[in-house]
């Protein structure tokens, strides 16, 4: 997505451990004109799938997934995460483990909000070892709804979680690809 790759130049730096900070426009500060564009970019490469719900993982999926709801006119829920979490029967948990953080969430989604005929449309920010997904499709294992595929605003290619993820017959669209970020370089995938 160009308008995406062109924001990523213009305001992305690179952090040591090959981390890219887009707090300009996705993790902090947000360009609600470009998470627009995203929601309608998700929206239009799903838009056969009878998608019905979109699944993301607080905090930053948050922006791009309701604007993904609002393309799709559908609900958005956010998977909440704790950092402990007593046994509740009224919720679906699954622990995701960040290895850019090195720390385990339990992320959490309330059965209120699960049909058993639900398509769902998962969302991130980033995709980089996929822990996040790894969890939002253990969920949907549990509440066996089905799984469309993920919808990922920047995908750090030369981290397995994107291919990890396909070679598992999961659909994964990134709207912007990152091919590497040594030397401080940002590199994009050409596609
Ligand atoms: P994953 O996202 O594929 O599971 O990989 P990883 O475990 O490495 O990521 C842990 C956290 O770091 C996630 O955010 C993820 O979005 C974020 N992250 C990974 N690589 C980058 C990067 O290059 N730049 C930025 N800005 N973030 C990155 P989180 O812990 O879920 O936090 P939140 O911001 O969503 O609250
Ligand atoms: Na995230
Ligand atoms: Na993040």
């Amino acid at each position: 997505m160009q308008e995406l790759n062109d924001k990523i130049k213009q305001f992305g730096t690179v952090l040591p451990g090959n981390v890219l900070k887009v707090d300009a426009f996705l993790n902090h500060q947000v360009d609600p004109e470009l998470m627009l564009h995203v929601g309608q970019e998700f929206a239009r490469r799903f838009a056969d799938e009878g998608i019905t719900k979109i699944w993301t993982v607080e905090s930053s999926g948050i922006a791009p997934a309701v604007m993904t709801g609002l393309a799709m006119k559908v609900p958005v829920i956010f998977a909440r995460k704790h950092k402990s979490l007593t046994l509740n029967s009224n919720l679906y948990v699954a622990d995701v483990y960040s290895y850019t953080k090195k720390t385990t969430n339990r992320i959490s989604i309330s059965k209120k909000y699960v049909a058993p005929d639900d398509k769902i449309l998962m969302i991130d920010d980033f995709l980089a070892n996929g822990q996040a997904v790894e969890g939002m499709l253990e969920i949907a294992d549990q509440a066996g709804v089905h799984v469309a595929g993920a919808g990922i605003v920047i995908e750090k290619s030369f981290q397995p979680g994107g291919r990890e993820l396909r070679d598992r017959g999961i659909r994964v669209e990134s709207l912007a690809r990152i091919k590497s970020l040594a030397a401080n370089q940002i590199e994009f995938e050409e596609d």
